[in-house]
């Protein structure tokens, strides 16, 4: 865990963030106006138990929230030239922030994977849909992604299919689909859940390598405690769709102010409570 000064201004604003469902005729709400920030080159830990909002913060950011959502407050992309509320995006730039600025790492690669296609065909799926290239260029931009997410002999991994290659290298896959276009945020949520905890703990240690590499902005779902301690910048945690605490990892783990803070570390698998 790295305890750094930040400088400049956050790559993400939440503000106020407030998202509803209608069902039936019934309101669930689902988050109650959470705030937080994400600077460039930092890893932000959102932790929480099950329901309490997580995935929502992703979808709200990216915009892929069902018809029955209501969203209010502010979600403020800053990148290099201009400064944006995605809330108030059109279709034709949500298009583009969507895989270019922002991007989602999802838990389960097979699902999001095509099973007859060439994983690398479907990281130049990616790069071709923002960016007008020629096949070999955006081959070429491929190859140089897939070294990115430490793929092993990427050039002969590009041709094969998702069935020949381990849940781990899938997930790399996706992880190399999601930087191609050198996007300002990784939304990762949960995405270790589908992996062993060897190969788990693999996956986020690249993270952290793609923070110091790329300089990316990543919020990081995770239920793993002791992977939070090594890896987050900061630690924001969510109960019943609220930021009831947010400090970085010594902070929180030292001196936890909520209840369910200090529940949550206490269910935490450690020695003493395995043995
Ligand atoms: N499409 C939907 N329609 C109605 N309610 C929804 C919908 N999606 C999410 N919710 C509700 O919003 C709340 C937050 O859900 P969310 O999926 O963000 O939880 P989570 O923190 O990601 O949980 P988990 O750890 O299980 O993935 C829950 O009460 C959930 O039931
Ligand atoms: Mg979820």
């Amino acid at each position: 865990m790295r305890d750094k000064k930040r400088g400049g201004l956050p790559v993400l604003s939440v503000k106020n963030l407030k998202v509803s469902f209608d069902i039936e005729n019934r309101t669930v709400e689902a988050l109650k106006g959470i705030s937080f920030d994400i600077y460039p080159k930092e890893i932000v830990a959102l932790v929480g138990e099950s329901g309490s909002g997580k995935s929502v913060t992703c979808y709200s950011i990216l915009r892929i929230l069902p018809k029955n959502a209501f969203v209010s407050g502010e979600i403020i992309l800053r990148g290099e030239e201009r400064q944006e509320n995605i809330l108030k995006a059109g279709s034709k730039r949500l298009r583009e922030i969507r895989g270019n600025r922002i991007s989602m790492i999802f838990q389960e690669p097979s699902a999001v994977l095509d099973p007859l296609m060439r994983v690398g065909d479907q990281i130049v799926e990616s790069i071709i849909a923002h960016r007008k290239v020629s096949y070999s260029e955006a081959k070429k931009l491929a190859v140089e992604s897939m070294k990115k997410a430490r793929i092993p002999d990427p050039v002969k991994r590009f041709y094969q299919y998702p069935h020949e290659l381990s849940g781990g290298l899938k997930q790399r896959v996706v992880i190399a689909a999601g930087i191609a276009n050198n996007p300002l945020i990784l939304l990762a949520d949960e995405p270790t859940t589908a992996l062993d905890v060897t190969v788990s703990a693999q996956i986020l240690r690249l993270f952290e390598d793609l923070r110091d590499q790329l300089g990316v902005g990543i919020l990081l779902i995770t239920h793993d405690l002791g992977i939070v301690a090594e890896i987050a910048d900061r630690v924001l945690v969510i109960y019943r769709g609220q930021i009831v605490e947010e400090g970085n990892v010594f902070e929180i783990f030292d001196n936890p102010k909520h209840p369910y803070t200090k529940k949550l570390l206490e269910s935490r698998p450690t020695l003493k409570n395995v043995i």
